[in-house]
């Protein structure tokens, strides 16, 4: 979401060979991962809790799921650890009380990767609850709760998963997560901007620390800051979680090689970029599918859950063309319609309709970023829409719908995050015509905290919303979306905190709509 950008770019004017041997030091990075492990240190001794982050798990399979740590004594001190890697222990039980262990091994956990472990732990039943820790020397993890997914052939009776995104630290305390903790759920989706690069400001209700975040430490400082706070930690312990990225992970609104300031050069910006990627691999329970590779990594990828639901993990910020006309609002003209501009790029795009015709599930969710419902925000006859948003690639955003409609794909719900606004839209073949049937639903999830409290008229937006007749709804709280989802019909419930800028807020449920199997759009209920 465009705002200020609030720093200089320490990394302008870097050096080209400099830039190359950088490069050639983070693409080495898992041959240096293998060669460490020659010299493990098996029996590590710590000044004090290593589990300082906590414990997560994620992309779930039918016969599995990802664990995750990461060792850090002194996590916003960049770790306080020795510069060795360490021999660790994992198990996974049927019960909290580890009395029946079903899987277990060891990992290292090595300084390359900031001590981060990653296990992708298999042998596993489908659409189970497992039980997971780590040891390391004498200390113990805390116990992580996760839940395979179902049978790639079974039909469950209901999956429920909870999605959110936009969680910027200084504007607010993660009220949604405690509420979304007490949710009987199988997944948490995260659609990204879950850190912000800013730098500090004062005068919030929390504090980032240090500048805006460009080296490899400074993501992964600002990274520990997030996940040092006890609600998103417990909230990564009790579920497993499927994430994406949208644009703050980086950059502010980039696109692909292109950063939203003028002046940076490609080098700089790709060096910034491998930073930024590694330390969200590090730091989120990824498959190694996704490890990065320089500053390349591959995180659109497929989550099924039986022949109820298929997620469809995208990425909309590495592989688009840069936004048109300049970016911000416009009119749709010009570049808009250029018929090579590209959100998902060929490879994914690809990949996402082939998998999209292949499915044999009820539901089909895209699990991505920017909106891609066509909302016209400007006056009168000036209309205007979002630039960085799918409109703005709009030859793209049409040949996707075309695509649902002439297939018939199964239900294809669409989640998005980012703007910070819960949105519930109808995706219309044709918005300009108002009889272009509906072959799609849109479910726009509002910040965690991004924006600070919220609840306020928003005059952009209410004219938006009685403007665009595919709009269901529309509002400005924070806070989350918690879905049920049968093979009958999809119930979201659109979950506000009243306020962020303190702890402890209560949660509302603002509105609830439904979606019925075979019947794109959604409902009031
Ligand atoms: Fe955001």
């Amino acid at each position: 979401m465009t705002s200020p950008a609030q720093s200089k770019r320490r990394w302008y004017g870097i050096e080209r060979r400099d830039f190359l041997r950088y490069m050639a030091t983070v693409s080495a990075i898992p041959t240096l991962a293998l060669r460490a492990q020659a010299e493990v240190t098996e029996k590590p001794h710590f000044s004090d809790n290593p589990f300082t982050l906590g414990v997560a798990s994620g992309d779930p399979a039918p016969d599995g799921v990802v664990i995750w740590t990461r060792l850090a004594v002194k996590p916003l001190e960049q770790g306080g650890m020795q510069n060795k890697s360490v021999r660790t222990q994992w198990e996974v039980a049927t019960d909290e009380s580890f009395a029946n262990v079903v899987r277990r091994g060891d990992a290292v956990a090595t300084p390359d990767l900031g001590h981060s472990v990653h296990v992708e732990v298999d042998g596993l039943k489908p659409h189970h609850w497992y039980f997971y820790r780590f040891h390391a020397g004498n200390e113990t993890s805390p116990t992580g709760r996760t839940r395979t997914a179902p049978a790639f052939d079974a039909t469950p009776d209901r999956i429920r998963f909870a999605f959110t995104s936009c969680q910027h630290y200084e504007t607010g305390y993660f009220n949604g997560y405690p509420h979304m903790q007490r949710e009987d759920l199988d997944l948490v989706i995260h659609l990204g901007d879950y850190i912000y690069e800013y730098a500090g400001a004062d005068k919030r209700p929390r504090k980032h620390i240090g500048g805006e975040i460009e080296t490899l430490d400074d993501y992964r400082t600002r990274y520990s800051q997030y996940r040092l706070d006890e609600t998103l930690q417990e909230t990564h312990r009790l579920f497993p979680w499927l994430v994406t990225w949208d644009d703050h992970e980086f950059d502010n609104n980039y696109a692909n090689l292109v950063s939203e300031q003028d002046g940076v050069s490609p080098e700089a910006f790709l060096a910034r970029r491998a930073a930024a990627y590694q330390a969200y691999y590090e730091f989120m329970p990824l498959r190694r599918s996704s490890f990065p590779q320089g500053p390349n990594m591959k995180l659109y990828r497929g989550c099924q859950y039986g022949r109820l639901a298929n997620f469809h993990v995208l990425d909309t910020r590495q592989y688009r063309t840069d936004q048109p006309n300049g970016d911000h609002q416009k009119p749709m003209t010009g570049k808009v319609f250029d018929q090579k501009a590209t959100m998902l790029g060929d490879q994914q795009e690809k990949w996402l309709m082939q998998r999209l015709q292949d499915s044999s599930s009820t539901w089909n969710v895209l699990a991505q970023q920017v909106m891609m419902a066509p909302l016209n925000r400007g006056e009168g006859d000036d209309h205007r829409y979002s630039m960085d948003q799918w409109p703005g690639y709009e030859v793209n955003r049409r040949r996707l719908l075309n695509f649902f409609h002439e297939k018939s794909i199964s239900n294809p719900v669409v989640l998005t995050g980012d703007i910070h606004v819960n949105w519930v839209n109808d995706l219309q073949l044709d918005f300009q015509d108002p009889k272009s049937p509906v072959v799609g639903t849109e479910l726009v999830g509002t910040a965690m905290t991004s924006g600070g409290n919220g609840g306020n008229v928003i005059s952009e937006y209410e004219r938006a919303a009685a403007q665009n007749d595919f709009v269901r709804w529309y509002n400005s709280n924070r806070g989350y979306v918690s879905c049920d989802i049968t093979p009958e019909s999809w119930t979201s419930h659109f979950r506000t905190t009243p306020f962020v800028d303190k702890p402890g807020s209560p949660i509302e449920t603002k509105a609830s709509f439904v979606i019925e199997n075979g019947k794109a759009g959604a409902a009031r209920v």
